[in-house]
């Protein structure tokens, strides 16, 4: 049950994946959100959703990639195109590497404000011993914004591969991401 099998991901991988996709979009709306803020008040407490979530993403992906270390992850199927095999390993090692730079670039940048990140009231992540450094913050921040960028074109990339294999090639790929359906081999 927890391994993969020959055609699709694991029970696990498959439910760290879709809670991974849900988080990961909700937090980007979350960032857009805390923008249009109506004051400075409505946009912390926006944010502090922002940071938590960061650091529950982080989290699971580093158990994500944990697990994929350990069992392992089907083969590609067998009529993908030696291109195709190596734009999606690219872009599925471009979400591991963005998900977890990103969290830990954003709390070294709360370290240089000298704050901690309050994860829902639940623990609260000291603020990594730095020299107060607001400008260097202010600039990791804007490069976190250009990475989130970055990794929406990822998800535009990854999802139109998946529909190009599902709908025009008919493999069946979206289910070897689902409980259900028939992915071919
Ligand atoms: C993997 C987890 C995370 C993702 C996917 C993510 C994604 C994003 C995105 C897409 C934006 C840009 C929004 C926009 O330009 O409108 C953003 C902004 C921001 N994020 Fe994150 N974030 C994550 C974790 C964190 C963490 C852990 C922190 C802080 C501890 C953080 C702090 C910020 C801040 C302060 C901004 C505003 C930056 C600015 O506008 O200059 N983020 N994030
Ligand atoms: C934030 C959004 C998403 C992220 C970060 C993400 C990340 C990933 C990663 C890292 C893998 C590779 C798993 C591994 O080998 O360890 C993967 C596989 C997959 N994803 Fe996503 N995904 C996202 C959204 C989606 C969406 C919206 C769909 C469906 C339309 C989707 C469908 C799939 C499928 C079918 C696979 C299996 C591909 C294969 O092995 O042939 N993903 N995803």
């Amino acid at each position: 049950m927890a391994r993969s099998t020959e055609t699709r991901y694991s029970g696990v991988a498959m439910s760290l994946h879709w809670f991974i996709t849900i988080a990961v979009i909700a937090n980007w709306r979350i960032a857009e959100a805390a923008e249009h803020a109506a004051n400075q008040e409505a946009r912390s407490a926006v944010m502090g959703n922002h940071f938590a979530l960061g650091v529950l993403i982080f989290l699971a992906i580093v158990f994500r990639f944990a697990w994929r270390a350990g069992k392992g992850v089907p083969p590609p199927q067998s009529g993908h195109a030696p291109w195709e095999r190596v734009l999606a390993r690219t872009v599925h090692y471009l979400f591991y590497i963005l998900l977890m730079v990103m969290p830990l670039a954003g709390w070294l940048a709360m370290s240089k404000y000298g704050s901690p990140i309050n994860v829902w009231g639940i623990v609260e992540i000291p603020p990594l011993p730095v020299a107060a450094d607001p400008d260097g913050a202010k600039a990791i921040f804007e490069q976190h914004a250009t990475a989130g960028t970055v990794l929406l074109g990822l998800i535009v990339v990854h999802v139109l591969g998946t529909l190009k294999h599902t709908l025009i090639d008919k493999d069946g790929n979206l289910f070897r991401m689902l409980p259900f359906g028939t992915p071919r081999p």
